[in-house]
């Protein structure tokens, strides 16, 4: 991805560059449509050394959740208005087609736009949406965008109806379809903090006719900043058309201003991967206890049991059971995968018909070829486990390549850091590993080898051989009877002592 030319705001310095990535824009069916992403702000509310629009929700951070809803519209141009921790927010928009602009400082959602205006080139329509607003449907945006065309609008906004509408912008009606104004929270009057439509921040916008309005807005509030909000009712005042379109969940128009939001935004996508999945054929128990990333995919007929966590690009085969508590990190799992409760799986590979767990931790580069089973109390890291291999429990394997059809006994390590460096240990097929033996690497073992249970091996066993390494074992007759007389002997001189009677003590005057 090429880093190409800066487009800067009013204030702006080189840091911020446009980001593009992919070809998408050569094929666009709305051509005369740019969209603007306001992503500038701080979120104060958040209480948060991180910028509003980069929290997660849903697996992804805010911005790109709303960069990935516009997309298919195949604008003409995403352009993101960027601002606080600039370089960070241009960063996470990088992967997508988007040009980022700089506002500094931030004076309101208005100044954005302003900021803005020099990107947008000769666009007709720009479509206007907060960075804190993830839950917007493409569906949606297609909608109001048809509305606001139909309606040959100056401005077209998208409205929710919300029980508690507090802390938003109401939409101030006048007559049936036609907007008045957007008054925020804070300038309401108590008869209109009764209004439960709320403005969404997301708008459809002539942009001929947005420029000589806001450039009306004067920052009348109380922190000085110019509003995109007040151009609404500048533009009515002038006759315009402006349109509000109620959006048909009203759970789209959810931003994310607090902690709050965000926990209940997050819990929304969750649901909906969940139901996503559930209608693929994958049976989810106790759903609300499961949390899935979205790029994640599962086969039909899997089962993910309470408490799991399917993170990043993890990919389930068919026929899956993931049990209770377990968490998958882009893990790639093929067909009939058992992975038992408490399981911790990290970047790595089971192929068709494995075992893993309970309790195991598959650190990243582990592959467990066809049916090898890694089973209780368990450590991998970089092993490759061969087909019908097993490790059954309590084990360290590091740094390893173990052949098929090999057994690992209980307490077996792969003894692979010297302190500075990893060294590998290579097992061949059909190997048995006696319990609790050390293989120092790096070692080789053959196939068909054994090695007895208890051995330190610090050297190669060549193939069908018996490795055994460990102190030779000696039987001492007649040992154990003698020690047991030696201490019922001493038992009974101890009680005597015990009970003869005690001599009374004089008393010293
Ligand atoms: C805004 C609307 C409000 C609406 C609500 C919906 C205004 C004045 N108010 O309020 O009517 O009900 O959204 O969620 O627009 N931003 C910039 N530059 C700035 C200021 C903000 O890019 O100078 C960005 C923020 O990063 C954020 C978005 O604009 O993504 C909205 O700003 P925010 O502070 O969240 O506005 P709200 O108070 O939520
Ligand atoms: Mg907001």
């Amino acid at each position: 991805m090429e880093i190409g030319r800066s487009v800067y705001g009013s204030v702006g310095s080189s840091i911020v560059k446009e980001a593009r990535a992919g070809e998408n824009s050569r094929t666009m069916p709305n051509k005369d449509v740019v969209i603007v992403i306001l992503a500038a702000g701080k979120g104060t509310r958040l209480k948060s050394s991180l910028a509003k629009v980069l929290h997660p929700a849903g697996g992804r951070s805010l911005v790109e959740q709303a960069v990935r809803a516009c997309a298919p519209l195949k604008a003409k141009e995403i352009v993101a208005v960027v601002g606080h921790q600039a370089e960070q927010v241009a960063a996470a928009v990088a992967p997508h087609e988007v040009l980022t602009v700089l506002q500094h400082p931030q004076n309101g959602t208005g100044h954005a736009m302003l900021v803005a205006k020099r990107a947008l080139g000769n666009a007709k329509i720009a479509i206007v949406l907060p960075g804190d607003a993830p839950l917007i449907r493409t569906e949606t945006l297609k909608a109001l965008l048809a509305t606001h065309r139909l309606g040959n609008a100056a401005a077209t906004i998208l409205s929710v109806v919300l029980a508690d509408p507090s802390g938003y912008g109401r939409i101030i009606r006048k007559g049936e379809t036609q907007v008045g104004a957007i008054k925020e929270d804070s300038q309401l009057t108590p008869e209109q903090r009764e209004l439960n439509e709320i403005n969404t921040s997301i708008y459809c916008f002539t942009l001929a006719k947005l420029w000589p309005a806001l450039a009306k807005v004067k920052p009348n509030n109380k922190h000085r900043e110019i509003y995109l909000t007040d151009a609404i009712a500048v533009l009515a005042s002038a006759g315009e058309t402006v349109l509000a379109q109620i959006a048909p969940d009203a759970r789209e128009g959810l931003g994310c201003n607090t902690r709050a939001d965000l926990a209940e935004v997050d819990r929304i996508f969750r649901e909906r991967k969940r139901e996503e999945l559930m209608a693929a054929g994958v049976t989810i128990q106790l759903p609300e206890t499961v949390l899935i990333d979205p790029d994640v995919r599962a086969g039909e007929d899997c089962t993910l049991e309470p408490g799991v966590q399917l993170l990043g690009s993890t990919r389930l085969g068919t026929r899956c059971q993931v049990g209770t508590g377990s968490v998958l990190h882009s893990a790639i799992l093929g067909d009939d995968v058992t992975v038992r409760a408490h399981s911790l799986i990290e970047e790595s590979r089971l192929e068709n018909g494995t075992i893993v767990g309970p309790f195991a931790r598959l650190r990243t580069g582990t592959h467990l070829k066809a049916r090898a089973r890694i089973s209780h109390s368990m450590e991998t890291k970089k092993a490759i486990i061969g087909e019908g291999a097993k490790v059954p429990h309590l084990s360290y394997i590091g740094d390893a390549k173990l052949g098929s059809k090999t057994n690992i006994g209980a307490g077996t390590i792969t003894c692979n850091y010297d302190g500075v460096h990893k060294h590998e240990t290579t097992i061949g097929n059909k190997v048995f590993i006696g319990s609790n033996s050390v293989l120092v690497a790096p070692v080789r073992i053959g196939d068909g080898a054994y090695v007895a249970a208890g051995s330190a091996i610090t050297e190669n066993v060549p193939a069908d051989c018996l490795g055994i390494a460990r102190g030779r074992q000696s039987n001492k007759k007649g040992w154990a009877a003698k020690k047991r007389r030696e201490l019922a002997s001493h038992q009974a001189h101890a009680k005597s002592a015990r009970n003869k009677p005690r001599k009374a003590k004089r008393r010293r005057r």
